[in-house]
């Protein structure tokens, strides 16, 4: 096995490609920097030649990242590597990621190429990459269905242009535990030149294997795997970066200690931080960092976690990062107080505007809420923070329904400076909030999903609500958190309404 495993993550790439994830730049920038705070070794940032939004995103996180090689994506072609070198040019270390289908099926059907062609457009992809860094990796895509001979071949050959990494992706998750390892030693004693670059493994979890191949696989002596937050990416996702690293972290006594560089605490945090961007809620049971992943529900459980909590847990929750702490702040406390909170949930670098709007949000909260966890402070920080033109602000609401299952509302709201309100009825409150919505803001969407979640515990939990509409080919998310949730609802709503008036993306 490699003494140090290197954690690539490509929650910004392959991540995003999950369904109904797009995010912004600013999104995607506050990413990458969690990421560097986990002290993830390689962030992918991106495909910087799919669409302009892509470039930029790549290009803002190459110059503000310092402690993680930044890569970008890039088909083995001349115009998607020079798009990805220009991307990356800021970057204190780069990497060019450039990738080619090996598979017979992918050649043959997608590519629509013989063997000879795409064996030659590798060698050609990886020699023009070399001239902007030598830091390049190379994916034969669908590697895990691609005859291993020619597999050898093609490798051999990206190593011999100059590649540095060598990916083996099991593109369609395909592949099983057993199956993975017997390919990599298969590369690794008929590929020469294999031993002088990093061998990396990506899985896909269409089989829910993603995370038992990907540590098979450095069982197998890979040096580098590619993984996402909460697993999102293609499809059924990829490898989750948490669940890889705790194991890792937990059992030791089987792999040794591969990643003592990643901060466990932050877990937690870049999960929320990842779901909240993407609108892709974490599911209760998911593994680390599921609300569910630390509660013991059965008594006899309960039992032997008050006498040893070794019994039932195998790693701390604090270990993850799900922090409980409360807010010794108070009612009463001052702003210098708050303002040093924030930053020591590492929002030092807000403006005085903004720790003046947040302070009052918090004041306001104390009202409702007996006590506030810095789980609610984070939530009202980061709804905040979405990246809106706050074209469209909430001034007023009120609904009422009753037994009979209609629901009245009247809603104000600013629209580009002007006051304007209307009522409207719905099948409960927040149908019929959003329906007078509708009428103020006509943007033709569609909800396409709703969600509700409380951020604490109690039953004056603040909630979360998540929302996310369709507006024709477009998804845009919003999130809003209340005590209230009809509140929470509309904020949500507004919040991805607002979305819609960022113009889209020019694809190039
Ligand atoms: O799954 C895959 O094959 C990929 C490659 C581009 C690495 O994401
Ligand atoms: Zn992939």
């Amino acid at each position: 096995m490699a003494d140090k495993l290197i954690i690539f993550d490509t929650t910004l790439r392959d991540g995003e490609q999950s369904p109904g994830a797009s995010m912004t730049r600013e999104e995607k920038l506050r990413i990458a920097k969690q990421l560097e705070k986990l002290r993830v070794d390689v962030i992918e940032a991106g495909f910087a030649a799919s669409s302009n939004g892509d470039f930029e995103a790549v290009r803002a996180i190459a110059d503000a990242i310092k402690d993680s090689t930044v890569c970008s994506l890039a088909r083995a072609n001349d115009r998607d590597i020079s798009r990805a070198a220009e991307a990356l040019k800021g970057a204190k270390s780069m990497r060019i990621h450039t990738f080619m289908a090996t598979s017979a099926l992918h050649m043959e059907k997608k590519l629509r190429m013989t063997p000879e062609q795409v064996y030659e457009q590798v060698k050609l992809a990886v020699r023009f990459a070399r001239k902007f860094t030598d830091n390049v990796e190379f994916s034969p895509e669908d590697a895990s269905r691609s005859d291993p001979d020619f597999l050898c071949r093609v490798l051999e050959a990206a190593i011999a242009e100059g590649a540095t990494t060598i990916n083996i992706p099991d593109t369609v998750g395909y592949t099983t535990p057993e199956e993975y390892v017997r390919l990599l030693h298969y590369l690794r004693e008929h590929t020469p030149g294999i031993e002088r670059v990093v061998l990396s493994v990506h899985c896909h979890d269409d089989l829910g294997m993603a995370t038992a191949n990907t540590l098979a696989a450095v069982q197998a002596g890979a040096g580098q795997v590619e993984v996402t937050i909460n697993g999102i990416g293609e499809r059924a996702g990829n490898t989750s970066l948490e669940e890889v690293v705790m194991a890792l972290r937990t059992r030791r006594d089987v792999f040794g200690d591969l990643v003592p560089h990643i901060v466990t605490e932050q877990l937690v945090p870049t999960s929320r931080l990842v779901s909240r961007a993407t609108g892709i809620v974490v599911p209760p049971n998911k593994a680390v960092v599921g609300a569910n992943a630390f509660a013991h529900e059965a008594g006899i459980h309960q039992d032997g976690m008050l006498k040893h909590r070794d019994t039932y847990e195998i790693m701390t929750p604090q270990s993850v990062g799900w922090d409980a702490s409360r807010l010794v702040l108070g009612k009463h406390s001052g702003r210098a107080g708050f303002r040093a909170r924030l930053a020591e949930l590492g929002y030092a670098d807000l403006s005085r505007e903004r720790v003046d709007e947040l302070y009052q949000r918090f004041i306001d909260l104390t009202d409702r809420k007996k006590v506030v966890t810095n789980a609610d402070l984070v939530a009202i920080v980061e709804e905040g923070l979405q990246p809106v033109a706050d074209r469209y602000v909430l001034t007023g609401w009120r609904a009422h329904s009753g037994s009979d299952g209609r629901a009245e509302a009247w809603v104000k709201l600013n629209v580009d400076g002007v006051e304007r309100e209307t009522s409207a009825t719905g099948n409960g409150q927040i149908d019929a909030l959003f329906r007078a919505i509708d009428k103020l803001v006509p943007g033709g969407c569609e909800l396409e999903a709703f969600h509700i979640d409380a951020i604490t515990p109690g039953q004056d939990a603040q909630g979360s609500v998540q929302v996310r509409l369709k507006c024709g080919e477009q998804v845009y998310n919003g999130r809003g958190v209340a005590t209230d949730i009809v509140e929470a609802s509309v904020r949500a709503y507004l919040a991805a309404l607002n979305r819609t008036t960022i113009s889209a993306e020019v694809t190039v």
